[in-house]
Formats: C-alpha cells, sequence, structure tokens
C-alpha cells in the first residue's frame, strides 16, 4: 500500500498551501474538494513540480455518506494515509435569526460530521499500522462563543474538544491527532462567509494561508495537540481563558460588528 497524504478542502486557501507542502517534501496527496477542475490543475503544477502522485477526489462534504465515499475510493486506489488533513470548511457572518437554515445545516455536516466521519474511518487503519498523523483545523474562533457567527464557532469549539478527547484516547499508539488553531487568515474563507465587513478582517493584521501552515508544517512531528499560530492569537485564546466568559462573548459581539 502506497502511502498518502490526504487533505479535504485543497482548491484553496489553506488546503492548497498543505498540499504545496507536502508534495514539496515528496509526499504523495489525495486531494479532495467540490471543484474538480481546480483540483486537476493543482494535480498537474505539483506533479510535474516534485514527481509525486496526487489523486483527485471530487466530494460535496455536506451531503451524507461523503466521509465513507472517500475511505471506499483510498481503499479501491490500495493506499494508505498516514497523514490526514480535515481543513475543508466555511463560515456564515450575520445574526442567526436572519440566516439561512440550509448554510447552516450545511456548515454543520462540513465542519463537524465530516470531521468526525473521517477521523472515524481514517483514525482505525493508522492505529493498526500503529502509525499516523490526523491535523483538524479548528480556529481560534474555538475557544469562545462567536455572536454573528454563532453557528460556525460553535462547529469549531466541537472539533477542538473532539480532537483533544482522541488525543487522549490515542496517546499509547503511534497515531497522533492535533488541533490546528489559525486566527484570520486571508483565503476564499471571508467572501465565503461575507466577513468583508466583519472587523475582525478589516481592522485587524490578517495572516497569510502560507505563514499559518509553515507553522503547522513545522510542528506536524511534535508532541503538542493544539497548534495555534501567530503571537497575538495565542494572547486572545490565553485571554479568553482568563476574562470572564461572560465578558468574552461581548468583546466577541464588538470585535465582529
Ligand atoms: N481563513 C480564516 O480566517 C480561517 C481562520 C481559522 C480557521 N479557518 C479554517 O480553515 C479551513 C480552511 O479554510 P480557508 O481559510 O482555507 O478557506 P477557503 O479558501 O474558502 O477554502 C475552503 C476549502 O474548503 C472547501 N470546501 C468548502 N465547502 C466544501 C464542501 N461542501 N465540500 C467539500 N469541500 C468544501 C473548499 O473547496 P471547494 O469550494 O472546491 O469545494 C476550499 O478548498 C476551514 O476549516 C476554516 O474554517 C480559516
Amino acid at each position: 500500500m502506497k502511502n498518502v497524504t490526504l487533505i479535504t478542502g485543497a482548491s484553496g486557501g489553506l488546503g492548497l498551501e498543505f498540499a504545496k507542502s507536502y508534495a514539496k517534501s515528496g509526499n504523495n496527496l489525495v486531494l479532495v474538494s467540490r471543484n474538480e477542475a481546480k483540483l486537476y490543475d493543482i494535480k498537474k503544477e505539483l506533479e510535474n513540480k516534485y514527481g509525486v502522485t496526487i489523486y483527485v477526489y471530487k466530494k460535496d462534504l455536506s451531503k451524507a455518506n461523503a466521509a465513507s465515499d472517500i475511505y471506499d475510493f483510498v481503499m479501491k486506489k490500495q493506499l494508505f494515509v498516514n497523514v490526514l488533513i480535515n481543513n475543508a470548511g466555511f463560515g456564515d457572518y450575520g445574526k442567526f435569526t436572519n440566516s439561512d437554515l440550509k448554510k447552516q445545516n450545511n456548515m454543520v455536516h462540513v465542519n463537524i460530521l465530516s470531521v468526525m466521519e473521517m477521523c472515524y474511518f481514517f483514525a482505525k487503519p493508522m492505529q493498526e499500522k500503529d502509525t499516523g498523523v490526523i491535523l483538524n483545523v479548528c480556529s481560534v474562533a474555538g475557544f469562545q462563543s462567536g455572536p454573528l457567527m454563532s453557528v460556525y464557532y460553535a462547529t469549531k469549539a466541537f472539533v477542538l474538544s473532539f480532537t483533544e478527547a482522541l488525543s487522549v484516547e490515542m496517546k499509547d499508539t503511534g497515531v497522533s491527532i492535533k488541533a490546528l488553531c489559525p486566527g484570520p487568515t486571508n483565503t476564499g474563507f471571508v467572501s465565503a462567509a461575507q466577513l468583508e465587513e466583519s472587523g475582525l478582517f478589516k481592522h485587524l493584521k490578517n495572516a497569510t494561508a502560507k505563514e499559518v501552515v509553515q507553522y503547522a508544517f513545522k510542528k506536524m512531528d511534535n508532541k503538542k495537540v493544539v497548534l495555534i499560530p501567530g503571537f497575538l492569537n495565542k494572547v486572545m485564546v490565553l485571554s479568553s481563558k482568563i476574562i470572564p466568559r461572560s465578558v468574552v462573548r461581548k468583546i466577541v459581539y464588538l470585535i465582529q460588528r
């Protein structure tokens, strides 16, 4: 079985940067997203540049059975996913009561259910071989509630909690699981969530996808479970643990307004 790094949401933003970093260091890849044409362009570019093998799998992670379909694809190709990067995700800016319910449902599917199911299918083979790394892309949003992005923050809180719990369950195995918690980062996320007007993205200096991925890539082999790139993001997370929750949620509201 050939080892591969599987990346969801690899068509842009952080996922694309992960694909570049892993291909550059000689890893074969499975790239997943809805935009097949973009994934084939990326496959062509990275295969030519780095001489690795890249498999493309078009999948909408908001649909039922998405993770089991991905698992079947990987099994049919006789691949072993030794690195799994659950990166696909999106947000939505605005008041919950004004939101589109279908979009919120899809967000829960992509950000929570698909991550949980991907871990379910791919952690077991890793445990059997006693080797592997799972990186779940969470967010600094996972550390507090987020008025004006209520569902998104809650999805990231789920993924953070779930990842931390699994890291303890798997501590005596060769499998490690990590939560990457970036702060505001310049990617397609901003337009997908209609966040252009949010103070969080307008007034703060945003990281680049490359900076975030370079940080994560360096930390993949160490023992840390929760990875927070950037000094300001670390301070933000620390403050949210010290300041009362009733105050933190108001501050988040004021920043996001
Ligand atoms: N940017 C930030 O400020 C920020 C901060 C903290 C955490 N994050 C997290 O980082 C992760 C990556 O986001 P990004 O910033 O790189 O945003 P992005 O540039 O918008 O990329 C999102 C990726 O997710 C994929 N995706 C979205 N919906 C999907 C679906 N239904 N099925 C399959 N794939 C889907 C997209 O691919 P297709 O459109 O081709 O399907 C795309 O490749 C997300 O989990 C996000 O929550 C982002």
